[in-house]
């Protein structure tokens, strides 16, 4: 039930503390630097040899993909590619016995995801899932695969799957890095380390929600939105484009932050909005220049920053501080703020935020 919330979706934004240590829990056993998961630990041999990892989703579920190909590339060095599963079930895709697919699911329904991993599988590829739905049937049709924890999940806005799909992703990287010795030590007892201390971090992410409720009075008639972002947080910004669409029906475009001047920096005027998540670490300087290329356009700065920023605390029109964590993390804290903003605002506007119109929660015909 939906106890003190209005909404599923806000509910779900609010678990995700609990969901994402439920993905862990079992898994991640930080004192002894451990990372465990049945289903790879029992085709170590697949992971460790693997050549090239294909992954295959829709919607959210995609944006997880893409955040794991930021990561698996990173900590295992495999090449990685991330496929809309409507477009690579219909285009005799280039899987083959030695290779491995990933489907990623929540529902474990999705008509298009299904049919992707039959034809992987027919081809001879090894394919593991990563699902919410016990039982479902790509969980059923997979060779092997790691829940996530998330629960039953309402609002048709996926949120809190969303983070247990990357929490999933992460931890496969680590396993499979260390097997194959493309992270040292240090490094994968410190991001194992920084690992156990993210549901303490989306805790304190959550309190980012009064400043977004300002911030959404101002912003809630605006009929365009952008988000940026650069590096593993690009997926980030597609997200968070996708969850205001889904939701509060306002156009919004997600691009990667240096992309803007190739094009999507021509839309840009006093009445566009533009998010940008300009955390510390990464490109930190590359987004303050793109931040810069917007603010002389009259464009209006929201911008997610680390706890005690400086720089974009002086461009920025609007900040959302949220704790810092290692670059390769930071999904899981980045997309917080943009979920609960896409709530806000369309909780302002009177809108159906578990039900929004057209959609369905789990997309069972093609
Ligand atoms: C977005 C959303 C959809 C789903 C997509 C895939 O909030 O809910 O984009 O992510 O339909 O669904 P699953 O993950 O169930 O295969």
């Amino acid at each position: 039930e939906k106890g003190k919330y209005k909404y599923f979706m806000l509910k779900e934004i609010y678990e995700q503390p609990k969901t994402i240590l439920d993905t862990l829990r079992g898994r991640l056993l930080i004192p002894e630097k451990i990372i465990y998961i049945d289903g790879i630990e029992s085709n170590k041999d697949i992971f460790i040899n693997a050549k090239c990892i294909t992954i295959v989703a829709c919607g959210t579920s995609w944006h997880a993909s893409l955040i794991g190909e930021y990561l698996l590339e990173e900590l295992t060095r495999i090449r990685v590619e991330v496929e809309y599963a409507s477009e690579f079930r219909y285009r005799n895709p280039i899987v083959g016995k030695k290779d491995i697919v990933i489907v990623i699911s929540q529902s474990g329904e999705t008509a298009d995801t299904l049919a992707a991993l039959k034809l992987a599988k027919k081809k001879g590829a090894f394919v593991f899932g990563i699902c919410n739905v016990v039982g479902s049937s790509i969980a059923r049709n997979v060779d092997a695969g790691a829940y996530t924890h998330a629960g039953p999940e309402i609002s048709v806005a996926s949120t809190k799957a969303f983070t247990a799909q990357i929490t999933v992703l992460v931890l496969l990287a680590l396993i499979i890095g260390k097997y194959r010795s493309t992270i040292n030590d240090r490094c994968y007892e410190f991001l194992c380390k920084e690992l156990g201390s993210i549901p303490g971090k989306v805790d304190y992410a959550l309190k980012t929600d009064d400043t977004i409720k300002k911030i959404s009075q101002v912003y809630h008639n605006a009929n365009h939105f952008l988000y940026l972002g650069r590096g593993i947080n690009f997926p980030v910004a597609l997200e968070g484009a996708l969850k205001l669409k889904e939701i509060s029906y306002i156009h919004a475009e997600g691009y990667p932050a240096a992309e803007m001047k190739h094009g999507p920096i021509a839309l840009v005027d006093e009445n566009m909005p533009v998010f940008v998540i300009a955390t510390k670490k990464g490109y930190y300087n590359k987004i303050i220049g793109n931040i810069q290329e917007i603010k002389a356009r009259k464009g209006k700065i929201i911008a997610i920053v680390n706890e005690g920023d400086i720089q974009v605390n002086m461009l920025a029109d609007h900040v959302i501080k949220i704790p810092n964590i290692s670059e390769i993390l930071s999904p899981l804290i980045t997309v917080i703020p943009l979920q609960l903003f896409a709530y806000q605002i369309a909780y302002i506007r009177g809108k159906n935020v578990d039900q929004p119109r057209n959609l369905a929660k789990s997309v069972t015909v093609e």
